[in-house]
């Protein structure tokens, strides 16, 4: 059976709860079989869609002195010092290099990933130099095999003081992945030596070798396996030689000999001096698929590069001032991506949800926080298990958020869809196939026992009572914009794909035999070429993108007519649940203010935004699969809600889009905190063009005011004269997050292009949209530059990347940025 179809039938036992494979296209889905989908990992190799099959894994420590043990490096940690770290460039189909600078461990890693175009085998090429007079380094490489089969040694442990010889090769089989192989090359390295009695037992140029048998679900605490047995080897000798100054580390820090144990789970421990190189090939032992092989490494790895370049350059063409200088940008914007494409994982396991219902979280009383609350905390006891699920996606920040977040997704897949739109159409369908019955989606995905323990457990329990916002609808109007453009020059695309073959061809070097890595469908573009693939694509998803938006409509609805507001329609209000006086963290927003006291009264501008793109996007999609009754329905609520924003969140006086809320007399009220909030309507482009100067104008006043959002450095999320800017937590009320700039930008190209508003208003747009553009990119290049990384968000004050570091979720939009022309047509 070849692998795709292996694949595809290992999938389908799991298809009555998630179809992620689905029958995209076999051979574009074959390339994206393998990959560091490990995504909390430094280097994980796993499949995608073969949950309980083979797992991978690195660790690294310095061993001149005890000190690097403390820190081995395995998985991503905040707490980690590096001075950068990630991927250079990486395609997800062919491969790509990553480098990390370990100060702490005074170590330079590079880790070289290469794919077969077939996508059966891989490679992994480590290069280390030490750093700072550092002399050794220990490698862990590991794989455990879960599920059905083996996974063996084929070497011999030597006689004496067994250790393993020369390159180390494992066997393996199982129903999934056939029979394969994985060998660790021992290269032509140097090793430590010592003539200390005990390093006789353990000589460095002999690799370490241990088996176990790890039960399924386990194989991800590796670490901590391995820290278990050099512990026992520690104890075993540390007492008695710890005055023993000749002794050096390494030899007591290498695993103890045992005999060789046949498990699922191979531990393979080398100690290198000095600068070292060496290869871990998988090959499947079919004879069909060419292998992977030290001898082809470097013309796989060429061609993965050259396949990432052609690719990330038609995908984002930079324009001025970027593409004036690329000496400045070039690795700036291909490691912002890199490490946002690098960063994609495939999660399986279940999910803890708390479907007891209670009359508390309908949120319907007065105090009904504090009644949720309680709930809540009874919930987080009464959650109970579900799945499990699959989920291929992004995840934010490989250290610090190594999960899918529903709300960061829809952003995450804007610049993967300008890269490899195969690849995000199978994530988006992941994420949709997660859906539930209700219509429901948890918003944090945290699959599985590796998931979870990186989460507090007050928050692993979702709730189905709870949204987030629907960031993913907005990616269906880009699929179908960029489908029809593709469509519409279908000549010059041929054309264009038929000198980017080429261009590979050429650059793929001589003497590689062109079947190992090369592929057409390494472009990901397959559903730009057919209309009846993407048809049946959009077909498959549409029954429960329907649901899910219905369930938004349903379950977060606001009332109008209980507050005798007036407006166009008594239907189209909205209100998150899961409000608290401090926070709102179901918007996303989480600590953004919000009218004082919660009250049940109130209603929320960014929702019903959210809400009407979410409508427009159904919209769009049941024209485009000429669905006509829903496109009709749609049309009619969108209109609804257009005219309710205005009827009901435009605040005159303050000019500004506010929440409403209900006052102690029972009075209706708005409740205005001018920024990222009042923005929604011109984000989500909801705002009428006839409304250019009434309240167009008034959002460029505020967008460009320094003493409101301007500043140097981005639109800051608050405004400076809120009397919560800066306060508190100060997540949401200032600090310049990327996601939202990137919605400023493309609004104002998108208004000051708008051929009916006022020449005064597109000048106006045209000038902010100019300064902001280039402001947004240099500080986070700046903060990039200074400290090795991109950042969760960035200081209002000063532009300093903070919160999370290492975060390329929504930051790497960036580089949709530098894609964007320097100035727009006003004329
Ligand atoms: C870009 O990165 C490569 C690889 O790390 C490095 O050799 C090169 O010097 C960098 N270029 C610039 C301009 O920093």
């Amino acid at each position: 059976m070849k692998l795709n179809q292996l694949a595809l039938a290992a999938t389908s036992l799991l298809a009555a709860t998630n179809h992620v494979l689905a029958e995209t296209s076999d051979s574009s889905a074959d390339s994206l079989l393998w990959g560091p989908y490990r995504s909390n990992l430094y280097m994980g190799v796993r499949p995608k869609g073969l949950p309980h099959s083979l797992m991978t894994g690195l660790m690294w420590f310095n061993i001149d002195d005890y000190q690097g043990l403390n820190k081995i490096r395995h998985a991503c940690d905040m707490g980690d010092e590096m001075k950068g770290y990630g991927w250079e460039k990486y395609d997800p189909r062919a491969g790509g290099i990553q480098t990390f600078h370990d100060t702490e461990q005074k170590l330079e890693l590079t880790t070289e990933f290469v794919k077969n175009a077939e996508g059966t085998n891989w490679g992994i090429r480590v290069k280390g130099v030490p750093k700072d007079g550092a002399k050794s380094t220990t490698i862990v490489f590991y794989a455990g095999l879960e599920g059905e089969g083996k996974l063996e040694l084929e070497n011999k442990h030597d006689k004496g003081d067994n250790g393993v010889s020369g390159d180390i090769k494992l066997g393996g089989r199982s129903s999934r992945l056939g029979s394969f192989d994985i060998v660790m090359s021992k290269g032509d390295n140097k090793f430590p030596k010592s003539d200390h009695a005990l390093a006789k037992s353990r000589p460095a140029h002999k690799a370490r070798h241990l088996s176990l048998n790890i039960p399924d679900d386990n194989v991800w605490m590796a670490r901590d396996v391995f820290v278990t047995m050099m512990q026992d080897s520690i104890q075993k000798y540390y007492e008695k030689y710890s005055e023993d100054t000749e002794l050096p580390p390494w030899v007591i820090t290498s695993l103890e000999p045992i005999y060789q144990m046949k498990g699922n789970f191979h531990l393979i421990q080398r100690t290198f001096e000095g600068p070292f190189e060496f290869d871990i090939l998988f090959n499947q032992r079919t004879k069909k698929a060419p292998r992977i092989s030290s001898s082809n490494f470097n013309a796989g790895l060429e061609h993965a590069l050259d396949v990432f370049e052609a690719k990330f350059e038609s995908a984002f063409a930079f324009q001025p001032p970027f593409s004036d200088n690329p000496k400045k940008y070039g690795n700036f914007s291909r490691e912002l991506f890199s490490n946002l494409i690098g960063g994609v994982g495939y999660f399986y396991g279940t999910s803890m949800v708390d479907r007891t219902y209670s009359e508390a979280y309908e949120e319907d009383e007065e105090g009904f926080w504090e009644a949720a609350a309680e709930s809540l905390k009874k919930g987080i006891d009464l959650a109970t298990e579900e799945g499990p699920f699959e989920l291929l996606t992004t995840v934010p920040s490989r250290p610090f958020f190594p999960r899918g977040f529903y709300w960061d997704e829809g952003f995450n897949l804007i610049p993967i869809l300008e890269y490899d739109a195969d690849l995000s159409l199978e994530i988006l369908k992941s994420w949709f196939a997660l859906i539930d019955e209700d219509g429901w989606i948890a918003r944090e995905q945290i699959l599985g026992p590796e998931a979870r323990s990186k989460v507090p457990k007050e928050f692993v329990t979702q709730y189905p009572h709870y949204a987030n916002p629907p960031t993913l609808m907005l990616l269906l109007t880009d699929i179908l914009e960029k489908f029809k453009a593709a469509q519409n020059d279908l000549s010059e695309e041929a054309f264009y794909n038929q000198q980017m073959e080429e261009e590979f061809e050429f650059e793929a070097g001589v003497g590689v035999a062109k079947s190992i890595f090369d592929n057409p469908s390494l472009l990901g573009t397959t559903h730009w070429k057919s209309p009846e693939l993407l048809t049946s694509y959009l077909k498959e998803i549409y029954p429960e993108l329907k649901l899910h938006y219905e369930w938004f409509r349903r379950t977060q609805k606001g009332s109008i007519r209980d507050w005798d507001r007036e407006a166009f329609s008594p239907r189209e209000g909205y209100r998150w649940r899961g409000r608290t006086p401090s926070h709102c963290l179901t918007s996303g927003l989480d600590d953004y203010p919000r009218a004082d006291i919660p009250h049940t009264g109130e209603l929320h501008v960014d929702l019903i935004s959210w809400i009407g793109m979410m409508t427009r996007s159904m919209k769009q999609l049941a024209e485009f699969l000429d669905y006509k009754e829903d496109a009709e329905d749609f049309e009619e609520i969108e209109t609804a809600i257009v005219r309710n924003i205005a009827d009901l969140h435009w605040n005159p006086d303050e000019k500004a889009y506010c929440d409403l809320t209900v006052n102690e007399f029972g009075e209706s009220e708005f409740a205005c905190h001018k920024g990222y909030v009042s923005l929604f309507p011109f984000l989500l482009k909801l705002i009428p063009i006839e409304d250019t100067t009434e309240k167009l104008m008034p959002i460029l006043e505020l967008l460009s005011n320094p003493d409101e959002l301007w500043t140097e450095y981005g639109i800051r999320s608050l405004s400076k004269s809120d009397k919560y800017y800066g306060t508190k937590e100060n997540y949401w009320r200032g600090p310049i997050w990327m996601n939202i700039n990137y919605m400023i930008v493309k609004s104002l190209q998108y208004y000051g292009e708008h051929p009916e508003a006022t020449l005064e208003f597109r000048l106006e747009a045209a000038r902010i949209y100019k300064a902001l553009r280039v402001n947004l990119v240099n500080n986070v290049h700046k903060s990039w530059e200074e400290t090795g990384f991109a950042w969760e968000q960035y200081n209002a004050e000063t532009g300093k990347g903070q919160g999370v570091k290492h975060f390329l979720g929504w930051t790497s939009l960036t580089v949709m940025i530098m894609a964007l022309p320097e100035t727009i047509q006003t004329i």
